[in-house]
């Protein structure tokens, strides 16, 4: 395998993707001027081109590509050149039927959408190598190549295929992993509903049945899903390594958008790439901005955990609306600076958009863009025009990382283990917990990296895992260890429960967490949705209303209850727990609090987990309104990131130090509603 090559910009990116194919070429130069005055500096091309390129079986088109690159080249706009393997072209489809996706129900799905391949054909493997192949022997000297791009998107429409090829491919991934018939049987619990199998021949992918699949085939096929897409990207990879070495290489992962867990584990992804890169889209119609703002905290944590903690790329964000929504929200005027912002302050060192030329025609024509179909005379184009300057101004930032001092434990294997439909209640999300606890914190003024249970935590004082439902027996332990040495652990309901094969662990509820908490639950007790318990304190003060979940439990002798539910079947039984461990503390939640509680219950965990020196300036300010406050230190230096998305002004604490975007001083400055400041000082 060729060396990585990191990315190391001296720019921040900021562009995004540009199709000129859909466009008669006497367009291109007029287009990219207006990019040019937007400061846009990288575009993307060629994501889906690939019948453009290739128009038969033996012919090549490259010429309007050079012909686009060079346009690009002439105003230093930098080009991530996509492999354009994400959609094959309609004859490819039609020769090699069996490449694309067969569904569930055995459906094989038609021609003339995108993505319609099956990861595991070979056929499409071999195909899509020789583009990759070509293209990279193309431009390897391009003097606009800064990176590429392998496919898009990786199963965003073809996550599973249920094709021969496919379950060819799963049971060879089965063999590696279980090596003996025997220790599948064992792992998959088969004796049960009479599924013992005699040998890996026998094992299919978990197609549509009669009922329930087994929950452990189910969980293994998503590893295997997962592993399949990875392995195409490697593929590509490893050509334009072996091609083009020295030029780096990513894919955009799809973390955060919506209430989707997704279908790739990106924490095995993040070391195929040589920078994590990300789309992400805010869901749903909310008239309250600070929602929206929320979604972007997640997603941006959460890409920045799986990068390490290392700066990002953000591969694709809306300008304005998406088309792919029942309704599709416009942003009002101010609102994609704001978005774009929140971005970077979470560690992005690009911002990058889909799109930056609004088709007019095919299924995205009303998907918005830097350029939209008003033209550039047009409040849109002119918001990007004065972010572009913006972002340019944040050159000085690059590479500087977030301070978090919080850990949150995320996993996609336990939330897809959670999506079985045989769980006690499929009443919310795997994430909801998570993203509940998320939020909470995040409004309690905690900067938080969602980290893998096997990532190196000891840097965090305060580590949460929220509904981490399956996980290795050992994380009790290594929570224990940090708990005696000052950290503060908050473990809520569903974690701890099963181990990697899905099976659960007796002697009672949270099965790997126990010890550490002091505690045994007996049985889970969920609650349907709209139904709240009230949890009190002995003095009799009202907590937090549980929602979701509840469980029949009881604290060990030396487990302080610090609140108890005051009604319902359960009533009288603890509702939150503390445990005091060396010179930490281990705090479980049966439930999930509502939002007010979560909060209260977060700020006063974190106000013990920060050290008395430092107590956070910024924390009333950010759990009463709107704001959002995050830094980015490198050196001694550190770049407050305030964001105001409500509508009222405030006053911020005094900074010794100056806007970077206006030039002006901090010592007494407002944050007007609406508007962003990023202050450079120093880091204590
Ligand atoms: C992404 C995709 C882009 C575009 C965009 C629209 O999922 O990568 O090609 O379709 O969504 O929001």
């Amino acid at each position: 395998m060729a060396e990585m090559t990191r990315w190391a910009p001296d720019r921040v990116a900021f562009g995004g993707d540009w199709n000129p194919e859909q466009w008669p070429v006497e367009e291109w130069e007029a287009q990219v001027r207006a990019l040019d005055q937007a400061k846009v500096n990288l575009a993307r091309v060629g994501v889906f081109s690939w019948s453009l390129l290739q128009p038969g079986p033996d012919e090549w088109d490259f010429a309007w590509l050079d012909h686009a690159m060079a346009l690009l080249h002439e105003r230093r706009i930098d080009v991530v050149l996509a492999t354009s393997t994400a959609s094959p072209p309609p004859w490819f489809s039609r020769m090699h039927p069996e490449s694309r996706v067969i569904d569930e129900r055995g459906y094989r799905h038609e021609i003339g959408s995108r993505q319609n391949w099956c990861p595991s054909s070979p056929v499409f493997r071999q195909a899509s190598l020789t583009l990759v192949r070509r293209l990279a022997e193309r431009y390897v000297d391009h003097p606009a190549l800064r990176m590429w791009h392998t496919n898009n998107e990786l199963g965003c429409h073809n996550a599973e295929c249920f094709c021969e090829h496919s379950a060819t491919a799963f049971r060879v991934w089965l063999r590696d992993r279980y090596r003996t018939i025997a220790r599948l049987n064992e792992a998959w619990g088969a004796r049960f509903w009479s599924q013992s199998y005699a040998s890996f021949d026998e094992v299919a992918p978990p197609a549509v049945s009669t009922t329930f699949s087994n929950p452990t085939h189910v969980l293994d096929w998503r590893r295997f899903c997962s592993d399949a897409l990875l392995a195409q990207h490697v593929a590509e990879r490893e050509v334009l390594r072996d091609v083009a070495p020295g030029i780096p290489v990513t894919t955009n992962f799809m973390i955060g958008t919506g209430n989707s867990v997704g279908r790739s584990d990106y924490f095995r992804w993040a070391a195929s790439v040589d920078v994590v890169a990300n789309d992400h889209y805010e869901v749903g119609w909310d008239s309250s901005e600070a929602r929206l703002h929320e979604q972007r905290a997640w997603s941006a944590d959460f890409t920045r955990g799986v990068a390490g903690g290392a700066p990002w790329f953000l591969m694709e964000h809306a300008p304005s609306g998406v088309n792919w929504q029942t309704v599709n929200r416009t942003r009002p005027p101010g609102e994609l600076r704001r978005a774009t912002m929140s971005y970077l302050a979470r560690g992005a060192d690009a911002a990058c958009f889909f799109q930056l030329v609004q088709s007019t025609s095919g299924a995205e024509k009303y998907h918005s863009a830097i350029v939209p179909h008003a033209g550039t005379d047009s409040r849109a184009f002119r918001e990007a025009c004065a972010l572009g300057e913006e972002v340019a101004r944040l050159a000085e930032a690059i590479g500087s990382t977030v301070h978090a001092d919080t850990a949150m434990l995320v996993d996609w294997e336990s939330a897809w283990a959670l999506q079985h439909p045989t769980m006690p209640s499929n009443g919310f999300e795997p994430f909801d917990i998570a993203k509940a606890a998320h939020r909470a914190l995040t409004r309690a003024g905690a900067t938080v990296d969602m980290r893998h249970p096997r990532d190196d935590l000891s840097s965090y004082r305060f580590v949460v895992v929220p509904g981490l439902y399956l996980c290795d027996d050992e994380l009790g332990d290594r929570l224990e260890a940090m708990a005696r040495k000052g950290a503060r652990i908050l473990v809520t309901c569903l974690s701890g429960i099963a181990d990697a094969t899905d099976r659960v662990r007796g002697g009672g509820y949270p099965g790997a967490f126990r010890r550490l908490l002091g505690v045994r639950g007996e049985a889970f007790a969920p609650l349907p949705a709209g139904r709240t318990v009230a949890a009190v304190s002995p003095e009799g003060a009202g907590l937090y209303q549980g929602r979701f979940w509840q469980e029949e439990l009881t604290a060990d002798a030396e487990t302080e209850v610090l609140a108890r539910w005051n009604d319902g079947a359960w009533a009288g039984q603890p509702a939150l727990t503390r445990r005091s461990v060396g010179s930490g503390f281990a705090w479980y939640l049966p439930s999930i609090p509502d939002p007010d509680g979560f909060l209260a219950l977060a700020r006063s965990i974190r106000r013990g987990a920060e050290p008395s020196s430092a107590p956070d300036p910024f924390a009333d300010l950010v759990a009463t309104t709107d704001v959002e406050v995050v830094r980015r230190r490198t050196g001694g230096v550190e770049y407050v990131f305030a964001l105001n998305h409500g509508d009222i002004d405030v006053t911020l604490p005094a900074l010794e130090g100056r806007d970077i975007l206006t030039g002006q001083s901090a010592a007494s400055w407002k944050l007007r509603a609406g508007d962003v400041r990023v202050i450079r000082t120093s880091s204590s």
